[in-house]
């Protein structure tokens, strides 16, 4: 039997979801050291060149060997996604749609497979992972459902006579061509799917590229759509370097459009790419998060403390809605912090795989020699570590990238402020007075998610004066993180997204069509 879980089921799972959990990690344990090939013009296709991957859970098990796509691979699948195009888009909306449900039931049947993958390739704990593809499968239905909804976005406009000539009018909302997904390793099933989905039915054709650490669920979600029956050359999958692989995409001249969701720099780089070419092309850019979180003096400090821990050490800190600031009001800043250590002597770190463990690993080696840096710079800045600070790697039980999650206690000029980690590091500061909170969480060139902890009609007050594109009050499952279709539209304003329209929102799709105004003399 399979569960459909939700994200309130992620907070109290029935015993059936560990089990069907574990046995899916078994089924994969046993296929590790195989080669999963990439898949372009629906087929595999076999790379020039191989990388290993290894889990960052035990950096001595090799998962399976994933391909380095280069150039050629780049081009093929690009030229696939181009043929494949005008039969694609000529499709009916109601065929397009039916496909993406059938891709979601699919992935519905294989939901804990693919979690298991996400534990294996990232460290994320299996309820982390199984949100996340049940968050994949939801939009794949989300998606179908909107376009048809909204009929494709068709709209009849008033007939219009001059001189007794009547002309017809409408406006059609028409796909642009062979669209690039460019995925992060955060979320590299839910932040592929969704983006593949919206591009799909809206009838443009997809060459997804996953992150550089996430070669395996970008693997599966070819195989999902391919057993789907996407027709031929309308979903390809490269792996591969993100800088080679992903840079030549952006280079491509077939290339019609891209989403990315990653860095800040590699974003603007993109959005610099696709502005150049033989004319300025699409890109969605979703990029980071300094996600702030503001707990008043009339805050319910135990709610405060369960969701800012959930959204500061969940997944390591390593999301782009990671809390990562926090503005405490000095009269509860003391007892805020007694309830914060709390809820880290509760956090159990280790081997993700297993049961007991919520937090995992960091993703790779890169981020957990930053976090020594960032303490380091902690410490050098004249913060104080309330908590945390130690690598767990040179453990006897851990070959891991396994971190302490720290709370630190900082003066306002400390230059990480103004700094994403993407590591499990939240920098406290207290206040007097709100409205200076509210000046400090606004001042950065970041606006994905804040949270706010306080008296509930303090609440309007918050989400009408802060710089975010989602915002979460007195949330005690999450103070800045949890997002889900059809429930909390999710994108930034300024340096975190380039469009200001939300992931799942009713706007989303529209940014993968272009208008055309048809009038008819007749
Ligand atoms: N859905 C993810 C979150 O909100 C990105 O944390």
């Amino acid at each position: 039997m399979t569960f459909r879980l939700t994200y309130a089921t992620m907070f109290n799972p029935p015993p059936e979801m560990h089990t069907q959990f574990e046995a899916a990690l078994a089924k994969l344990e046993a296929t590790f050291g195989q080669r999963h090939p990439l898949f372009v013009d629906g087929a595999d296709r076999e790379p020039a060149a191989w990388g290993e991957k290894r889990t960052p859970i035990d950096t001595d098990l090799v998962l399976g060997e994933f391909p380095l796509a280069d150039a050629q691979d780049v081009d093929a699948a690009m030229r696939a996604a181009h043929a494949a195009f005008p039969a694609w888009r000529a499709m009916p909306v109601a065929e397009r749609a039916a496909l993406l449900r059938k891709a979601g039931d699919l992935m519905q049947q294989r939901v804990y497979e693919i979690a298991a993958a996400l534990t294996l390739e990232v460290g994320k704990n299996r309820m982390e992972a199984l949100g996340e593809a049940q968050e994949t499968v939801d939009f794949f239905h989300h998606y179908a459902d909107d376009f048809e909804q909204h009929h494709g976005f068709d709209h009849p406009l008033p007939n219009d006579p001059i001189d007794g000539v009547v002309s017809r009018n409408r406006s059609v909302m028409r796909p642009y061509g062979a669209w690039v997904v460019i995925a992060p390793f955060n979320f590299p099933f839910a932040l592929a799917g969704g983006p593949v989905a919206a591009a799909l039915v809206t009838g443009n054709t997809v060459v997804f590229k996953s992150a550089t650490d996430t070669p395996w669920s970008g693997r599966l979600l070819a195989e999902v759509l391919r057993d789907a029956g996407f027709p031929r050359g309308t979903f390809n999958y490269l792996s591969g370097a993100g800088r080679e692989a992903g840079e030549a995409l952006a280079r491509h001249p077939l290339t019609a459009g891209i989403t990315f969701t990653g860095s800040v720099p590699v974003g603007r780089n993109l959005l610099q790419q696709m502005a150049g070419g033989a004319y300025p092309r699409p890109c969605i850019a979703e990029m980071g998060g300094k996600n702030p979180c503001i707990v008043t003096e009339h805050a319910d400090l135990d709610r405060a403390a369960a969701g800012i821990a959930r959204s500061a050490f969940g997944m390591g800190g390593q999301k782009c809605s990671a809390l990562s600031r926090l503005y405490v009001h000095e009269a509860v800043a003391d007892a805020l912090i007694e309830k914060l250590n709390a809820q880290i002597d509760a956090i159990n770190i280790g081997d993700a795989r297993r049961r007991e463990h919520w937090l995992g690993p960091v993703v790779n080696a890169a981020a957990y020699d930053n976090y020594a840096r960032y303490v380091t710079n902690l410490n050098a800045g004249g913060a104080k570590l309330l908590r945390g600070g130690k690598q767990l790697r040179e453990g006897d039980a851990a070959r891991g990238y396994y971190v302490e999650p720290v709370l630190a206690e900082a003066d306002l000029d400390h230059p990480l402020w103004k700094h994403e980690m993407f590591l499990p590091i939240v920098m406290l500061h207290r206040y007097r007075d709100r409205g200076e909170a509210m000046r400090w969480a606004n001042d950065t060139d970041m606006g994905l998610t804040a949270g706010f902890y306080g008296a509930p009609d303090e609440v309007p007050w918050f989400q009408d004066h802060i710089e975010a594109g989602v915002t979460y009050a007195n949330r005690p499952q999450g103070a800045t993180t949890g997002a889900w279709p059809g429930y909390q539209p999710f994108g930034g304003w300024k340096g975190s997204g380039s469009t200001g329209k939300a992931i799942a929102s009713f706007y989303y799709l529209q940014q993968y069509l272009r208008e055309q105004s048809r009038t008819v003399v007749e």
